[in-house]
């Protein structure tokens, strides 16, 4: 079938075109922690800061996503992988268009994460580990579903029948146990900015 095909990314608007248009650097922020670690809260006040500033940004979390393009997917390994290999495809799409990505999926292992790295490249992947302990998700059960994972309705819950492993060297780690979200979304841009500034040279 690939042979039949042929990109003409060579022939169209470069994304340095897009990021000087909307005088910013693209990137692929990717925040990764258990449901109910605080991904998307920090996400949004992220968005809305860097959207103050004048930043052009798109917003992703897997509540959303899987209702819409990954509707067919369910949370097995291989589900799992599949749907972070098409956000991964469809941020670096976005980020190539200039556009700063915010997304929030648990994308609990290690080989998950280093798929979503290497299609959207090392240098453009600003991880981010919102790291607050199981108890403390468990605990707070905004939406109810641990309640529900540990009386079984449901299976292959993360963190309770299927496995998270922390990444070992995030840009930024998050614990929201001692923070407050301001403080977090702060700690962030002081690292983030100077990354998606954009310098005429
Ligand atoms: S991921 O593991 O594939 O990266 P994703 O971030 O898209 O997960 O979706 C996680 C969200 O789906 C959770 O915040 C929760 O609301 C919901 N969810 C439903 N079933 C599960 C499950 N078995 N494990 C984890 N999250 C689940």
């Amino acid at each position: 079938m690939k042979e039949h095909i042929h990109p003409t990314f060579d022939k169209i608007l470069k994304r340095e075109d897009k990021e000087k248009l909307l005088n910013q650097r693209s990137i692929v922020i990717w925040i990764t922690g258990l449901s109910g670690s605080g991904k998307t809260t920090i996400a949004r006040d992220l968005e809305l800061e860097l959207h103050k500033k004048g930043y052009l940004t798109k917003l992703l979390d897997g509540d959303n996503v899987r209702t819409g393009i990954n509707n067919n997917l369910s949370f097995s390994v291989e589900d799992r992988k599949e749907n972070i290999r098409r956000i991964a495809e469809v941020s670096k799409l976005f980020m190539l268009g200039g556009v700063i990505l915010i997304n929030c999926f648990i994308s609990p292992t290690k080989e998950i994460r280093d798929q979503a790295r290497e299609i959207i490249g090392e240098e453009n992947f600003f991880e981010i580990f919102v790291n607050t302990p199981l108890e403390v998700c468990e605990k707070r059960d905004i939406k109810g579903l641990y309640a529900k994972a540990r009386a079984g309705l449901i299976k292959n819950f993360t963190g309770i029948d299927s496995p998270y492993e922390e990444p070992q060297n995030p840009s930024v780690e998050v614990k929201t146990e001692n923070i407050s979200v301001e403080e977090a979304v702060s700690e962030i841009l002081d690292k983030l900015l100077p990354r998606i500034e954009y310098k005429n040279d």
